[in-house]
């Protein structure tokens, strides 16, 4: 399904691009362009976002200095 009409970006991508590291709407913002134009998708970009982030579980990352 098309979420981003301005830069035809579909629900696919923009979870997908979650499950190769994205974290919120800015990066998905920068990684497919989508949100980047009107910004009336935005609310459902972060809809996918935080839903695909609720369903992937990510290993935590530890820094060491
Ligand atoms: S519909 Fe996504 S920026 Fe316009």
């Amino acid at each position: 399904m098309i979420v981003c009409i301005c830069n035809n970006v579909n629900s696919a991508t923009i979870k997908a691009t979650v499950q190769r590291g994205a974290c919120s709407v800015d990066d998905v913002k920068e990684t497919t362009g989508a949100a980047s134009c009107c910004g009336k998708c935005q609310f459902k970009v972060n809809a996918i976002v935080q839903d695909t982030l609720s369903e992937t579980s990510f290993p935590q990352q530890v820094s060491q200095g």
